[in-house]
């Protein structure tokens, strides 16, 4: 005990007396507070770095790198959906740098640096599904949505929410996802039909399965990885993906061009690909699945085994054209039609 005490006392000393010429980075954070709050913390406190973090949903992260593009303020971009990144990657946002920890990674989390010729990396990857409150879908004496199509039934008009794809990653993995499952015509087509039962587009990517936790609505289509840490706060939700097949996020992380504290941010680069380092997302009931395959695995990540996957096509759907006219077609098409 004494030692332990003796030990984090050092760690303090040595973090404050490092605090005054360590340095500083400032990294958007595009996963949940808590975790990127605990990061912060746990970085500033081991390595004295002082950590400057901003929030921003995948889409709204982008929109700002390409805003300062000129003069970049960011150091750091932090998790958030791949397909952003890869766009950023594509219009130079993005610094190449190729880690020597990518052999200690996922194929999937490789495949994202290399497609993107090294100028972002996979740090986890999480199923696309449904959330549901269950004691909402009790009183309405109705069953869980197990397929797509199971969100079109007219009972649930107005019970179902989903983030805005402009903003949100989670809600533009879900348009990619069913157009590569139905076929573009089908999936916008499925898409409005949905749009009579939307109650709300939400900014963020959570948004949507917070709000079925706190029964403001029965159904959000989210990442499933979302659900467990809002059980775990004693809301009555839980999570499905549909049986006819769903897509993954590849959750990135890349390096800005330009940079202001280069040095510093390759060190957390590094840090942040580490086992130890990805076990901080469950410490902070964020469950991911850790791109590094020495991470440990917490229970309540989704059972990738389980799940039917189609086999998502990151590059086409990460491309800037590709991406910027869909959410245009979806504008246009779906979110201004009448409810
Ligand atoms: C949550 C999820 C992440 C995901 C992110 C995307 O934080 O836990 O896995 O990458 O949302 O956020 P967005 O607001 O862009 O949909």
């Amino acid at each position: 005990m004494k030692k332990t005490l003796f030990a984090l006392a050092a760690v303090a000393t040595l973090g404050s007396a490092q605090a005054q010429d360590a340095g500083q980075i400032n990294i958007i954070c595009s996963v949940q507070a808590e975790w990127c709050n605990l990061i912060q913390t746990v970085y500033a406190r081991t390595t004295g770095v002082k950590v400057n973090m901003s929030l921003k949903g995948s889409g709204e992260a982008l929109a700002q790198l390409i805003a300062e593009k000129a003069n970049p303020k960011t150091d750091i971009w932090f998790g958030g959906t791949g397909d952003p990144h890869l766009q950023a990657a594509e219009q130079d946002l993005t610094l190449e740098y190729k880690s020597p920890s990518l052999p200690q990674l996922h194929a999937w989390a490789q495949q994202q640096a290399a497609q993107s010729k090294y100028k972002t990396v996979g740090i986890y990857s999480g199923p696309l599904g449904f959330g549901y409150n269950t004691e909402l879908l009790a009183k309405k004496k109705l069953k869980a949505p197990q397929t797509w199509n199971d969100l079109l039934n007219p009972a649930f008009k107005g019970e179902i929410q989903v983030a805005n794809p402009a903003s949100s990653g989670t809600a533009y993995t879900m348009v990619a996802t069913l157009v590569q499952l139905m076929g573009e015509d089908k999936a916008f087509d499925y898409m409005k039909k949905l749009h009579a039962n939307i109650s709300q587009y939400t900014r963020s990517g959570t948004g949507p399965i917070k709000a079925a936790a706190r029964g403001e609505t029965t159904i959000s289509i989210s990442f499933v990885h979302d659900g467990p840490g809002e059980k775990l706060q004693g809301f009555p939700i839980e999570t499905i993906t549909p049986s006819d097949g769903t897509g993954a996020e590849i959750g990135s992380m890349s390096l800005i061009k330009g940079a202001r504290n280069l040095e510093a941010a390759k060190k957390f680069y590094e840090w942040a690909l580490t086992g130890p380092a990805q076990e901080i997302g469950a410490a902070a009931k964020q469950f991911q699945l850790p791109s590094n395959k020495t991470a440990k695995v917490d229970p309540n990540v989704p059972d990738f085994k389980k799940i039917k996957f189609i086999n998502y096509d990151y590059a086409k759907y990460g491309a800037s054209a590709e991406r910027r006219r869909l959410i245009a077609k979806w504008e246009k098409e779906v979110n201004s039609l009448p409810r």
